[in-house]
């Protein structure tokens, strides 16, 4: 990509400071136990519960490792993923998402708006997904979201979904944990995620001449319920630390993948468990890959804080919305200038 353009420069607030925080960082949880039961009357497993429910209050953001995603499944589509972004932006760009095609390839000189020093290929789980039509609330038709395949490497196709399986597993599993650490039946949510409206990308960020003036990923937090990142051993990553506001850089664990709540985790669990900002620091010397799975519930999904987290006491601090809404707002805003400010949870909050 050569020199920062200044379109990519940040604002000096947002700006990587260089040397970063290396410190005892986010909890590293072994799933091992749940491998072979998922009993919560077992003391291993519900040691795991207690971690989990701990890591999601204190960090949003966790490791594990003993997941059960096959190493060879990830290192497949690492490879695909590795050998996709090494040709021609000529040939990537015969995959270019648009405002029809929402899933595909996009680097950044193409979406003004984003900054980020980094190149990106999506595609959805659900083929088709179902989706409203439009962000006006009154309309209730729907539309199918659909992925663009590239020719080459002809096994990226197979890698990707072959992953993608897993990778929903994995999240079941991880939702089951967060039900019953917030003491609800382990099967809680699973009912939310039938019709998933949920996607995958694959991230490139080229070594960037200038690191302290541009973000891999500017800072934010993820919409969804949660997501799980593979990250490769190059690191970048940084967490928003809750107790100081301190940028915290998540260490590259080999094999081990990095849980984060996302916003709907924290609507669902009133605010006990809250979304965290994260951003990617980019560096001179070595690109960086990383794949991150964002499980998101079906598009008719109304989001509100659980009945059963909520009561007198405490109320709900926030009102319903729609989680196809929302997504399609969100999509749109992509492509053209909405009149309204990118949708954030927030928007829904319950002044107290
Ligand atoms: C994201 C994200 C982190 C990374 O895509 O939402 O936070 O390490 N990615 O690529
Ligand atoms: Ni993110």
């Amino acid at each position: 990509m050569g020199e920062v353009d200044p379109a990519f420069i940040q604002d000096p607030e947002h700006r990587p400071r260089i040397s970063f925080t290396e410190a005892k960082g986010i909890p590293l949880i072994d799933l091992s136990p749940i491998a072979k039961t998922l009993h919560p009357s077992s003391d291993e497993v519900s040691a795991v519960v207690r971690e989990i429910g701990n890591a999601c209050e204190e960090w949003g953001f966790f490791q594990v490792i003993n997941h059960g995603v096959p190493l060879e499944m990830r290192q497949r589509i690492e490879d695909v993923s590795r050998k996709f972004f090494a040709q021609s932006l000529e040939e990537k760009r015969k995959v270019r998402r648009n405002e029809k095609e929402v899933y595909g390839y996009y680097d950044s000189e193409h979406t003004k708006n984003v900054r980020d020093w980094k190149e990106v290929f999506d595609f959805t789980i659900e083929e088709p997904t179902i989706i409203p039509a439009s962000h006006e609330p009154d309309d209730k038709e729907v539309t199918e979201w659909t992925n663009q395949w590239p020719d080459y490497p002809l096994e990226l196709r197979e890698a990707c979904q072959e992953y993608a399986q897993e990778m929903v597993k994995l999240a079941y599993k991880l939702m089951e944990l967060v039900a019953l650490s917030l003491g609800l039946p382990g099967d809680k949510f699973h009912g939310f995620f039938k019709d998933q409206t949920s996607f995958m990308r694959l991230n490139h960020y080229p070594p960037c001449p200038s690191p302290h003036l541009a973000l891999g990923v500017g800072r934010h937090k993820d919409v969804g319920a949660l997501t799980i990142l593979a990250q490769d051993d190059v690191g970048g990553l940084e967490v928003k630390r809750k107790t100081d506001g301190e940028w915290i850089r998540v260490n590259p664990t080999a094999d081990a993948y990095i849980i984060n709540v996302g916003d709907i985790i924290q609507v669902w669990s009133n605010d006990k468990y809250e979304s965290v900002d994260h951003r990617v620091v980019v560096n001179s010397k070595r690109e960086r890959f990383s794949i991150p799975f964002f499980f998101y519930p079906a598009h008719y999904t109304m989001v509100k804080p659980l009945e059963e987290l909520t009561n007198d006491q405490m109320p709900a601090k926030y009102r319903a919305y729609s989680w196809g809404k929302f997504v399609t707002t969100r999509k749109q805003s992509n492509f053209r200038k909405l009149n309204v400010e990118n949708l954030q949870i927030y928007h829904f909050r319950i002044p107290e």
